[in-house]
């Protein structure tokens, strides 16, 4: 054994320190000078829908490298907000007759309490509808205006007759007018990929109104992109970008590089373009100027000067973090416009793959698009700070969140691995030592190991390769919980002369802990602060990796985490699929009320596609008696129901509450849908589907005529 000390440092970030070694200790120093300013930014997130677990990839990844930035001690700032502008948006507040301004505030408190519960600590998190943001835009694009890079040109666009608008292409759907496939989009064509501009459709109609679109001319502002196209080669060959999209941006090149229409007509949510009344600021000009305004206002607020970070020599490192969707917008149009500015550019850009579930694209209709707040209903959210960790890199790459994986990924690696050293441990340090750790490490060579990896794992969080970060904290974990089995300290204690042994091992196994928890605490900032708590020690730092605690008085352990238990995701995705059916009906609904064509229920509703026999016959449809009925307590859609049978009662929640009073329905005969399997929700299980006439609020119980008798088959 050797002697340590409390407070010996074992770690730093490679380029920045020199090591000594002296008497078997690392001493390491490091130059006050190597402190990094950094800003770093997530997309903007679009203020017309609620955030869900695809969107969590981004922040999650940001929030992990700004922590662990922190967490090394340069100075780092995330920033990011919500993006309110542009005609989804209007559209969106008029369908539910409030203001855009209402439905914007409403879903920026939405995402700052679903982000807080996700631990994603931003710095400022804003919307880009602000006054600063409406200044700082007017500023720069005046700038560009007076620097020659805006271009006024009369273009062709959709025009909506009775709504009195031009229609966004994905607000115009047709026939494709290369493969006539029906029912497209504006911009192009799911079948056959051909793209497009909305006129060109076939049959088109405006999903507004329903009414089809007129061909009309109006003067559009553009900024000049070709003109730095030069500049921009430069600035990408500089290494900035993944490899994945700097040959994404040479593909673009030599198409060649298009004015870029700014500008958008009345009516319109957004800023007034300065000079031009009726057309306003395209919301993709001003989002990322939110970036700055957001920068802007926290620098007022915390006395920083916001010249230092943007202009066009800065020292500050500039980080953006966003989806493969949007390289487009912050590769080309952004830099260009920085440039045309005379502003720094982004030190890189960083983009990230979309998520999959189970293998395929999110989706409503197969119930895997998960809300944010669907999941933190379910689950707690370190689970999936972890899993997505575990599966990032730097690479342009699609995550797939298989569920059944994640349930064994988390399980086994911080729950039976990680969690499982400390509750080894702990119990015999707290009952049989007065919670004393020893005065020496049992065993320094492990230890070495251990801090040892310090280096190694900062730069795989630098350089965002978390997976591979996290296959190097699970091996030492392995490693920890290998020791402990083979030292066994449980056999020893039973024997007078091993205590000093006992707590030595139990000591050696719990400074273990602190270290593979000081590595995971940018992804489990929850745990890191429950175990700093338990140990008795200050907020860890990167740099206290390679600190023991010796002759240290710890806290009685507490269970840091429970196993993800398979009810909790089946409930999860249970109130998922509910929402979905939920949010169709009421989509089919309003579609149906706002066609009011008065076709019948037929043509709102259309059948739909044929099945065979075969699929039919294996519904097992039945007349039941309603017995029971209850509100459900929690639950904002379901009504509780037992049904009789004949002869047999079964359980029933179902989505209805909005339609019925439960004391109407005991008593009354229905059909239910038999031999669907039993489904466990988070209220219980369900043994059966009702099925009623129909949709969301207006339901009809389907009603046997008299002389039915529970049990009957409906054929
Ligand atoms: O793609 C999106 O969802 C946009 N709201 C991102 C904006 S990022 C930035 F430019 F503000
Ligand atoms: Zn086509």
């Amino acid at each position: 054994m050797i002697e340590s000390h409390v407070g010996v440092v074992i770690s730093q970030y490679k380029r920045y320190y020199y090591a000594l070694i002296v008497s078997n200790l690392y001493i390491l120093r490091t130059k006050m000078s190597d402190k990094r300013k950094i800003l770093a930014t997530s997309a903007l997130i679009y203020a017309n829908g609620p955030l869900h677990i695809g969107h969590l990839i981004e922040y999650i990844q940001t929030d992990v490298w700004c922590r662990f930035q922190k967490m090394r001690g340069h100075q780092c700032l995330y920033i990011c907000g919500s993006d309110a502008h542009g005609t989804p948006i209007m559209l969106q507040a008029r369908r539910h007759n409030i203001s855009p301004e209402e439905l914007i505030e409403k879903m920026h408190q939405g995402f700052v309490a679903d982000f807080a519960e996700f631990a994603i600590e931003f710095d400022s998190f804003q919307s880009s509808h602000s006054k600063q943001n409406q200044i700082l835009a007017a500023d720069i694009y005046q700038g560009l205006e007076a620097h020659g890079d805006i271009v006024s040109k009369t273009i062709e666009q959709a025009f909506d007759p009775e709504e009195s608008m031009f229609l966004p292409d994905r607000f115009v759907k047709g026939s494709c007018p290369k493969c006539s496939a029906e029912d497209q989009y504006g911009d192009s064509c799911e079948n056959c990929g051909a793209t497009y501009s909305p006129l060109e459709l076939k049959n088109s109609s405006s999903v507004i109104s329903g009414s089809t679109p007129i061909a009309k001319k109006s003067e559009h502002l553009f900024f000049d992109l070709p003109k730095y196209q030069d500049k921009l080669k430069q600035w990408i060959a500089a290494g900035h970008l993944q490899e994945q999209i700097a040959n994404k941006l040479s593909e673009w090149f030599t198409a060649g590089l298009q004015q870029w229409d700014i500008s958008r007509d009345a009516p319109y949510f957004g800023f007034e373009i300065p000079g031009h009344p009726g057309k306003y600021f395209y919301v993709w000009l001003d989002a990322p100027i939110a970036y700055l305004a957001i920068l802007k206002e926290y620098c007022e607020q915390q006395n920083l000067d916001y010249n230092d970070f943007m202009k066009i020599d800065s020292d500050v490192e500039l980080y953006h973090f966003i989806g493969k969707d949007i390289v487009y917008f912050h590769s080309l149009f952004w830099p260009a416009i920085l440039m045309g500015s005379n502003l720094r550019t982004p030190t890189a850009i960083f983009a990230h793959g979309f998520l999959t579930i189970n293998g395929k694209k999110m989706s409503k209709s197969r119930g895997t698009f998960i809300k944010a707040r669907t999941y933190l209903n379910h689950l707690d959210a370190e689970y999936l700070r972890y899993y997505y960790a575990a599966k990032l890199n730097s690479h342009i790459e699609d995550i797939d969140l298989n569920m059944d994986d994640f349930q064994a990924r988390v399980n086994s690696d911080l729950v039976g691995k990680v969690v499982n050293i400390a509750s080894r441990c702990a119990k015999f340090i707290n009952k049989d030592f007065n919670n004393q750790l020893a005065a020496t490490l049992h065993n320094p060579e492990l230890w070495e190991k251990f801090t040892a990896q310090s280096n190694i794992i900062a730069e795989l969080y630098e350089k965002l390769e978390y997976n591979h970060a996290m296959r190097e904290i699970m091996a030492l974990a392995d490693l920890a919980n290998q020791y402990i089995d083979e030292q066994k300290p449980w056999t020893l204690r039973k024997q007078a002369d091993q205590a000093e042994n006992v707590q030595a091992i139990c000591s050696m196994g719990l400074n273990l802990f602190k270290v593979l928890i000081t590595y995971l605490k940018p992804v489990l900032p929850k745990l890191a602060t429950d175990v700093e708590a338990f140990l008795n020690i200050p907020e860890l730092t990167w740099m206290d990796s390679g600190t023991a605690l010796l002759n240290h008085s710890i806290n009685t352990f507490k269970p840091l985490m429970q196993r993800i238990e398979k009810d909790k995701v089946m409930a999860m995705l249970d109130e998922a699929q509910q929402e979905a059916a939920i949010a169709s009906a009421s989509q089919q609904q309003t579609e149906n009320q706002k066609n009011n064509l008065d076709n019948g229920l037929l043509t709102n509703n259309p059948i739909k596609d044929t099945i065979a026999i075969d699929d039919f016959t294996k519904l097992d449809l039945r007349i039941v008696k309603i017995i029971q009925a209850e509100h459900v307590e929690g639950a904002d859609k379901l009504l509780k129901l037992q049904v009789d049978i004949g002869g047999e009662t079964r359980q029933i929640f179902s989505g209805i509450k909005k339609a019925f009073q439960p004391e109407d329905l005991i008593g009354k005969y229905t059909v239910i849908v038999a031999n669907l399997a039993p489904r466990k929700m988070r209220f219980g299980l369900s043994e059966g589907m009702m099925i009623f006439a129909g949709s969301d609020g207006d339901l009809w119980l389907i009603e046997p005529q008299d002389g039915a008798q529970p049990g009957m088959p409906v054929q």
